[in-house]
């Protein structure tokens, strides 16, 4: 089996998080996996090279797929690429009659490709046009920055990103784009910045929050998660695993509430109420608390910093349709006037 390390080469871009320990906690590997992340494929080539049988590889961005040419052929039929959405991973794996899967892992994010990437438009440090597509179609930052009314715009910075000067800087966005389209990340970063304190040593920049909140809504994100929980629940079989890592509070506070309810017990009545009927467990842990990385990770990949991972397995209940908002997903009204209005998106 191939270590962390040495699954890394030259031609992987994005350093896999928390790979080792993924590893470590599905081990031993075997029968059919899916990845409905794939990237720069460091997570796929570890779990085939530790034993899957066959691979799915999910990811939404089309590019990811002819950076993958170089080392795919290594892998012959055992490695299946496709472009689509991992929300609905269970329909792709029917398609590809790969179901019930042994495992599904989830990398939720953007990659280092992406981010370093200034044409893609995700990167505050670096002019681009304001784009964030994931799957480079549908709606872009652009889009939503020029064409959303204030208040939904205040409401994606403050749901998204957290951003606690959510109204002031959505104000100024409307201001200024009323004498001139904002099209470039750099614009939008300095409109952000001038509503905002110079940051401290060590704070992150200013637009941090404001370029996370709008990546979120561009790309449907955290939609895309509860989605992407449920189609691997009904994917998995019985005792299939499901390791998910994420990168920030919003996600994993979804991720541990999905696990929650899915293991949940009926709460203990007491001896005058009646007696609750407990609906039977869907998960039990793999690892009982979020894996986080350790120092010798965080030494070589920063960016593992606010990585945490959740390893859970299926148990045999069926599954049941979750409540977005139940699992955190923020209420944020639709953000382009020209969809329904009114309708919400999870
Ligand atoms: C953090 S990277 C994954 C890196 C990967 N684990 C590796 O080792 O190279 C996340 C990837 O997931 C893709 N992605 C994000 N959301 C997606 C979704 N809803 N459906 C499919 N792919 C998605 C992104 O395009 C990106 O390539």
């Amino acid at each position: 089996m191939a270590t962390p390390a040495e699954s890394l080469s030259d031609d992987t871009p994005h350093v896999p998080v928390l790979l080792g320990q993924i590893l470590a906690a599905v081990s031993p590997v075997s029968g059919v996996w899916l990845d409905g992340t794939f990237g720069a494929g460091g997570y796929a080539r570890a779990l085939l090279d530790a034993g899957a049988a066959r691979l799915l590889a999910i990811d939404r961005d089309p590019e990811v797929f002819s950076r993958a040419r170089a080392w795919a052929p290594r892998y012959g039929d055992r490695l299946v690429m496709i472009e689509g959405e991992f929300a609905r991973l269970d329909r792709l794996a029917a398609d590809h009659d790969a179901l019930p899967l042994d495992g599904v892992v989830l990398d939720i994010g953007v990659s280092s490709m992406q981010i370093d990437q200034p044409e893609r438009g995700f990167s505050f440090m670096k002019e681009g046009p304001l784009d964030m597509r994931m799957s480079q179609s549908g709606p872009s930052a652009a889009d939503i920055v020029n064409r959303a009314d204030e208040a939904t715009l205040a409401d994606i910075l403050f749901r998204y990103g957290e951003e606690r000067a959510s109204r002031r800087i959505a104000r100024r966005i409307v201001a200024a784009r009323a004498e001139e389209p904002i099209t470039t990340t750099t614009r939008l970063a300095e409109i952000v910045q001038s509503c905002l304190p110079r940051p401290r040593p060590g704070q992150v920049h200013p637009a941090t929050r404001s370029f996370q909140a709008l990546r979120i809504a561009v790309n449907d994100e955290l939609g895309q998660l509860v989605q992407g929980l449920s189609a691997a629940e009904r994917a998995l079989r019985p005792g299939g695993i499901l390791a998910v890592v994420t990168f920030h509070s919003l996600e994993d506070r979804i991720v541990k509430r999905f696990f929650q309810q899915a293991s949940a017990q009926a709460p203990r009545g007491n001896r005058f109420a009646p007696e609750q009927i407990a609906p039977p467990p869907r998960f039990e842990p793999v690892l009982r608390k979020a894996a986080v990385a350790d120092a010798a990770e965080l030494a070589v990949n920063p960016r593992a910093r606010s990585a945490r991972l959740r390893v859970w397995r299926r148990l045999d209940a069926p599954g049941v349709p979750v409540d977005a908002h139940a699992l955190g997903v923020p209420r944020v009204a639709s953000f382009l006037p020209t969809d329904n209005p009114g309708k919400e998106r999870n």
